[in-house]
């Protein structure tokens, strides 16, 4: 849509323009607008945002699985013909169903990670979690809620947002089917205006079938992800419509602005708009405002709105300063705030330049980032929001400053928490495709997500073999298409592909960037050959380890956890980085994965049922090789010694002692007895071979002749008590947060125990309750959701969820059931408090 008018409105450098999105009548006229002062702008623009309410709608469901091919057993539901042939008829969406015998619960809410392993080939790369069309008893779950709406809602446009739910989805509302979703990642929405009952309850039923999967990939089941009751006025902001978009020049910033104001009421509407722009420090930044004037906007008519200004000495977005600016967008009519909302956005430059590589804020940067799916141990995919910022806590402490949200829109708390913590981000639609609903799902993303400055490229899709063989024309077509859609809804990033092979042809003619997942003999030849294409690693590595295992013992499906084991069409970690961090042209790249993750149990299959591609295990525990990437990638010394040194029954036997250190020299120590120096290879490692004794192995790393860290690794003792320690000592009242915990096995003097394997009863009373349990095993099949869990080599993590009540949480750790040395309990205590509570559905 161009612009039809623009005016300069006033000396601060704000201009507005309109115009028509109409679809019935265009129209064009211009506007106007008054300078606000500093002060007065923030009192307005606070006040501003109250006409819209947002109110979490995830609290007090009924759940209860339906049936995949039996009507008797899925609420009547698919009887025969009919079932859609009234409106209002469905009974189960109205008053007087009797869901008192169903469960309640909090979404988000993932029933996969809740049913047992079941041992079925065709359910390997779920997890062998029970789902698919031979599992209708565990593959439809509904979900049901009562709700009032208060008569003063009366003339406002409610929706309802589901942020995803896996995968297939009908929604009912009083009686009414209102529409239906198919895809388990994007968000979908539904205006309930017409159907909600005023100053009265109503109902809201959802009927979600996981019986089809979208990915290769565990991928949960049910509504996972929030959901949103969202109120505004009839004359409102059109949703995922506003923008910001930044240009620096000359140490300036020009911030353009865009809007689109949607009237679904009655009447003929005069809007205006105000941006009112926040610093990074929350204060507010002089500027002007704007108010409609010219002809009204007609009933089902909507109008762009565009604007802009300059801003001196602007702070960039990067990930060592995640500065975030905020502007507060609000529509006027009538003299009156009619809606509003909040943007925030980054202002930072990231350019890929086929010579030099990635460069944020002109200065060259290489992508040091990691691949993840969605799910976490004791959750699945159903991940509260600060676990989010956990996950992406532990690959920052690792040195990453780029995640990968393969292979699908992630969450919007995920995007959100890379926002603000300063991880940049590959942002991946799931299906490739442009097809409606491959355009939909990728409009969405692309809409949703464009403010958000981590986000550096937008990715198509992930290796689709046909589109890049034996469909290659089609292939370059359809990505052309995908490619231009994402140019024309977001001019400012460059869009790519994970691509596995040459990039010869296909989908890989039409992306802005080229990515390699693997392949490394690929990248130079095609450097050589396409000199003005840009390039990076897409997907790299595919190295298997287990955590704190030391050999590779297929009998016990572990892999040892020294950097040696890729996949046969992979490399291990110093491989790949040692290749894109050496050549100038390329931009870095994504390893494959940060975290390990349910399902695709590779390199085994059952009893694991979890990946090993992990650099850090389901919990977010760090194998071995965690601290290579910790060595290149991170900015602080590094020394880190391994293995373990509890070998007991193997005395003589040698064993491979590896150190990953950034320092320039190591020195190693057995039982005080020195085995020499080592000088530290760029990009590498140090090893010795040592005659397993009892005792105690040392590392001590220099820097410039002088020793700046030791580390030693202690032949312990058995497990005769439990440490208990939180991320957080106190977490929030708000029936969300979490406090992450981890249980340790200690022997006698204190020391971990790397080795323990001790069975650990939880009790968690008060005002909190255990939301999920793991210890990071690929091949533990005990229950996510049960109090009681084995360590594995040492560690298990609880997750604690908060009640809404002010309290405390109390946890206790106690021995379960085994024979031998009494266990000394552990006890921790959370406080949670209310604080920044989100409105909710009440
Ligand atoms: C890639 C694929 C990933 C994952 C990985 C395992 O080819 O894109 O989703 O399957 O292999 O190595």
């Amino acid at each position: 849509m161009a612009a039809i008018s623009r005016r300069d409105l006033l000396s601060s450098g704000l201009a507005l323009s309109v115009s028509s999105l109409a679809a019935r009548s265009a129209w064009a006229r211009s506007a106007m607008g008054l300078a606000a002062a500093p002060g007065q702008a923030k009192a307005e623009a606070s006040l501003a945002l109250a006409p819209r309410e947002r109110l979490l709608f995830d609290f007090d469901w009924k759940f209860q699985f339906g049936h995949g091919t039996d009507p008797a057993r899925d609420l009547g539901f698919g009887n025969g013909q009919g079932d859609f042939a009234k409106t209002g008829d469905f009974k189960f969406a109205k008053a007087g169903f009797d869901d008192s015998k169903w469960r309640t619960l909090s979404l988000p809410h993932d029933w996969a990670v809740e049913l047992p392993f079941v041992r079925d080939e065709a359910l390997n790369s779920h997890g062998f979690k029970p789902l698919g069309r031979r599992y209708p008893e565990t593959s439809v779950g509904w979900y049901r809620r009562e709700f009032k709406i208060p008569a003063s809602d009366e003339g406002r446009r409610i929706t309802v947002e589901f942020d995803g739910a896996f995968r297939s989805v009908l929604v009912f509302v009083n009686g009414c089917f209102i529409g239906r979703n198919d895809n388990g990642y994007a968000p979908f929405s539904f205006d309930l205006t017409d159907f909600l009952i005023y100053g009265a309850k109503n109902y809201i039923v959802a009927r979600v079938d996981a019986s089809f999967g979208d990915g290769w990939f565990y991928e949960g089941a049910g509504i996972y992800r929030h959901v949103w009751l969202t109120k505004t006025d009839a004359l409102h902001l059109g949703q995922w419509e506003s923008w910001v978009r930044t240009d620096l020049k000359d140490g300036k910033a020009l911030l353009k602005f865009r809007a689109v104001v949607v009237n679904e009421g009655p009447n003929a509407e005069e809007a205006g708009i105000i941006w009112a722009l926040y610093d990074v420090d929350g204060t507010i930044i002089p500027h002007g405002a704007g108010a409609g004037r010219g002809s009204p906007l007609q009933p089902g008519e909507s109008v762009e709105f565009t604007g802009q200004m300059w801003i001196s000495d602007p702070k960039l977005w990067s990930p060592e300063s995640p500065n975030l600016y905020r502007v507060e967008v609000s529509v006027s009519a009538g003299g009156k705030t009619r809606d509003a909302e909040r943007v925030s956005f980054g202002i930072r430059t990231a350019v890929f330049d086929a010579d030099k590589g990635f460069f944020l804020n002109g200065k060259p940067l290489k992508i040091q980032g990691t691949c993840n799916h969605q799910d976490h141990a004791g959750v699945g995919a159903a991940l509260p929001d600060r676990l989010q910022w956990f996950r992406l806590g532990v690959l920052r402490a690792m040195g990453s400053n780029a995640v990968r949200t393969s292979h699908n829109m992630p969450t919007p708390e995920w995007v959100e928490a890379c926002d603000r913590m300063g991880m940049m981000m590959m942002c991946e639609t799931r299906q490739m495709s442009s097809s409606p609903e491959g355009m939909a799902q990728l409009e969405a993303m692309v809409k949703r997500y464009r403010n958000s400055p981590s986000i550096i490229l937008w990715s198509i899709g992930n290796e689709e073999w046909h589109l890049q063989s034996d469909m290659a024309d089609e292939g370059a077509k359809i990505a052309a298409t995908m490619v231009r859609r994402c140019h024309e809804l977001d001019p400012t990033r460059v869009v790519s592909a994970a691509v596995n092979d040459s990039n010869a042809k296909g989908v890989s003619d039409a992306l802005d960037i080229i990515g390699f997942n693997y392949k490394l003999q690929y990248p130079d030849d095609f450097h050589k050959k396409n000199p003005k294409r840009p390039v990076y690693g897409s997907e790299t590595a595919s190295a298997f380890s287990t955590r704190g295992v030391y050999a590779t013992d297929p009998l016990r499906n572990t892999e040892s956890a020294y950097d040696v084991n890729p996949a046969n069409w992979g490399e291990t970690a110093e491989e790949w980085w040692k290749f894109y961090a050496t050549r100038e042209w390329s931009a870095g790249g994504f390893a494959w994965t940060g975290f390990d993750y349910r399902g695709e149990p590779t390199p085994y299959g059952w009893p694991s049922v979890n990946s090993q591609f992990g650099i850090v295990d389901m919990c977010g525990f760090p194998k071995d090789t965690f601290y290579y990437y910790n060595a290149w990638w991170g900015k602080e010394p590094v020394l880190h010694l391994f293995p373990h040194w509890n070998f007991a029954g193997k005395e003589g036997e040698v064993i491979p002692v590896w150190v990953h250190s950034n320092l320039d020299q190591v020195e190693l120590l057995v039982n005080g007895k020195s085995l020499g120096s080592q000088k530290v290879p760029n990009l590498g490692h140090v090893e010795w071979k040592v005659n397993y004794e009892p005792g105690m192995i040392e590392a001590r790393g220099s820097k410039d002749g002088k020793v700046v860290l030791t580390e030693k690794r202690e032949t312990t003792g058995p497990t005769v008590a439990i440490r208990l320690t939180a991320d957080r000592m106190e977490i929030n009242a708000d029936g969300q947060d979490v406090a992450i915990v981890t249980v340790e096995a200690l022997d006698k003097e204190g020391r971990p125990v790397p080795t323990a394997s001790n069975l650990i009863g939880f009790k968690v009373s008060g005002e909190g309750a255990l939301l999920g349990v793991g210890n990071g095993d690929p091949n533990c099949q005990e229950s996510d959701k049960e109090p009681k869990h084995s360590l594995f080599n040492g560690l298990a993590q609880l997750i604690v969820q908060s009640t809404r009540k002010a309290g405390e949480i109390h946890i206790e750790a106690v021995k379960e059931g085994w024979d031998g040395a009494e266990l000394i309990p552990a006890k921790l205590v959370i406080v949670t408090g209310k604080a920044d509570l989100q409105p909710s559905v009440g």
